[in-house]
C-alpha cells in the first residue's frame, strides 16, 4: 500500500465516491450532490492508494463549537488497516475544540467508542425519509 491522505476536494472523482458508498452499503445520491456536500464541509479527508480513492470522510462545523461527521467509509478491500481511524482522527483534529456528533451505522458503534465517542441518550434527528431510517435500524418508529 502506498497511502496518501488529502484534505481538499481537488481532482476527486465523485463517481468513485458514490461507488465507495455503494460498496459499503451507505446511502448515496447523484455524484454532483456529493461534490457539493464535500465542498461545503468544514474539513474533508480522502485517502488514496496510488491513484485509487479508497477512503473518504467529512465533517460539517461552525469551526468553534459544534460539528457533525458524515460519510466515513473505507473500501472493503482496505478495511482493518486503521485507515478509518485515521480519517476520523484527522477530522477531529480539524475541528478541535468542537463537540462532534454522528450517527453510526448499526454495528459500527464500537468503532467510534474506541475513538472516544459516547452513546447519546437524548439524540434526536429530523430525517427527510424517516421510514428509511427506521428500516435501516437507525431510529425507533
Ligand atoms: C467503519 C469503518 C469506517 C472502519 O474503518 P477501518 O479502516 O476498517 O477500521 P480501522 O482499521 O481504522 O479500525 C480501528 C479500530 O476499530 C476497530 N473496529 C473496526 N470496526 C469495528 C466495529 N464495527 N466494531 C468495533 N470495533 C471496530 C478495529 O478492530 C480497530 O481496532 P484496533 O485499533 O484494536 O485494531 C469501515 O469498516 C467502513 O467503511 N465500514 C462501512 C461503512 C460504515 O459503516 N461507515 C461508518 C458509517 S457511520
Amino acid at each position: 500500500m502506498n497511502l496518501r491522505y488529502q484534505d481538499n476536494c481537488n481532482n476527486i472523482s465523485w463517481e468513485r465516491v458514490v461507488e465507495i458508498l455503494k460498496q459499503v452499503g451507505m446511502s448515496y445520491t447523484d455524484p454532483e450532490k456529493h461534490k457539493i456536500s464535500f465542498e461545503v464541509s468544514h474539513a474533508v479527508v480522502f485517502v488514496f492508494d496510488g491513484d485509487n480513492l479508497i477512503g473518504i470522510g467529512r465533517v460539517i462545523s461552525d469551526g468553534v463549537r459544534q460539528s457533525a461527521m458524515y460519510d466515513i467509509a473505507v473500501d472493503p478491500a482496505y478495511q482493518g488497516h486503521r485507515i478509518g481511524q485515521e480519517i476520523v482522527s484527522r477530522l477531529l483534529t480539524a475541528t478541535s475544540g468542537c463537540n462532534c456528533i454522528l450517527y453510526a451505522s448499526p454495528g459500527k458503534e464500537g468503532f467510534y467508542k474506541r475513538l472516544g465517542f459516547k452513546k447519546m441518550k437524548t439524540g434526536m434527528a429530523f430525517f427527510t425519509n424517516p421510514q428509511r431510517m427506521v428500516d435501516g435500524g437507525f431510529v425507533e418508529e
